[in-house]
């Protein structure tokens, strides 16, 4: 079986981690690098997050670090949800890898080349180092099969202001980049996300099973849960998770639909907002697909088996 090359652009983070395990569950997906982003925490714990992860799924897969802040403007982090070190402050002993010494937005230009025409990329994280690569090189999206990114709020429902989602909110300029440059994005925003979620219960039921990734997961992502209980209600949400199911299993997409969306970047209450043309009244072109819905039952079987798994 010849597996679809899969690169992460990523900001571990609790949800990142989920979505990474989901991704070394697939077996029809080789994850080829993983490049990271400075967001959920600064760039130095994401990426001894994501080694720490690696070690967890004993994966040699190569770590890459990024670009440590946004491109213009300095941004919170959200260490409040994730923790100050992005993965629940448990202590874990130090990775034994290090990164690699390409930069991320080389790494995936060369990548880009490497698997020209069939690699699947999929951004968790703000888009910093995706924006960096295309300004480097301005002809990557002629060899992504799919991009698909976990960010935006298509109607303002946003999650770090009233009108933004963190992600995009974080680097709202590479965000704008990104999706001026490639024709088509996959979107799996933040409303999306609030419409998958599931009972924290039955997700404590997943963190049960006899795996070193359960373990793990459970102990990072307590804290997150703690705060998500108080915050957020009954149910658990994962924003990347919910990402990486649709750019593994697009089949599993009920309801998808395309619009014209650009990202606002000098509102002074709209910074970062995705604002989606959802009438074509400027007539620009269609240049995201935006998921709308999932078939959850996929959904919960794939978090269940990543955790499950090894
Ligand atoms: C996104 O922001 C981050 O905090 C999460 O990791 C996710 O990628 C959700 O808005
Ligand atoms: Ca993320």
């Amino acid at each position: 079986m010849t597996r679809i090359p899969l690169l992460i652009d990523t900001d571990p983070g609790v949800d990142d981690a989920l979505a990474l395990l989901m991704a070394f569950d697939d077996p029809h997906h080789e994850v080829v690098g993983l490049t990271i982003a400075a967001g959920n925490v600064g760039l130095a714990h994401t990426v001894r997050n994501a080694l720490k992860l690696c070690e967890v799924v004993d994966h040699p897969v190569p770590v890459f670090a990024g670009t440590p802040a946004p491109l213009l403007h300095p941004a919170r982090d959200a260490g409040y949800v994730h923790g100050t070190d992005g993965f629940g402050d448990i202590a874990y002993d130090a990775p034994v890898r290090t990164a690699e010494t390409e930069h991320a937005a080389l790494a995936i230009l060369r990548l880009s080349h490497a698997h020209a025409g069939k690699l699947l990329l999929v951004a968790l994280g703000p888009l910093t180092n995706l924006a960096l690569a295309l300004k480097l090189d301005s002809t990557l999206p002629e060899r992504i099969a799919r991009l698909v990114v976990m960010g935006g709020a298509v109607t303002a429902h946003g999650n770090i202001t009233a009108a933004a989602e963190f992600n995009v909110a974080f680097d709202p300029e590479a965000a704008h980049i990104v999706f001026s440059a490639f024709a088509r994005t996959e979107v799996v925003d933040w409303e999306a996300v609030m419409a998958h979620g599931f009972p924290h219960q039955r997700f404590e039921a997943w963190l049960q099973a006899p795996s070193k990734r359960a373990r793990f997961y459970d102990a990072i992502s307590r804290r997150t849960r703690d705060w998500a209980v108080d915050r957020r209600g009954e149910n658990w949400h994962s924003a990347d998770a919910l990402a990486m199911a649709h750019a593994l299993h697009p089949a599993g997409a009920l309801e998808i639909v395309e619009r014209p969306m650009t990202v606002e970047l000098a509102g002074r209450h709209t910074r970062g907002a995705t604002i989606v043309d959802w009438r074509r009244e400027e007539g620009r072109p269609d240049n995201v697909a935006i998921l709308l819905r999932y078939d959850q039952a996929a959904f919960e079987a794939r978090v269940a088996s990543a955790l499950a798994a090894g």
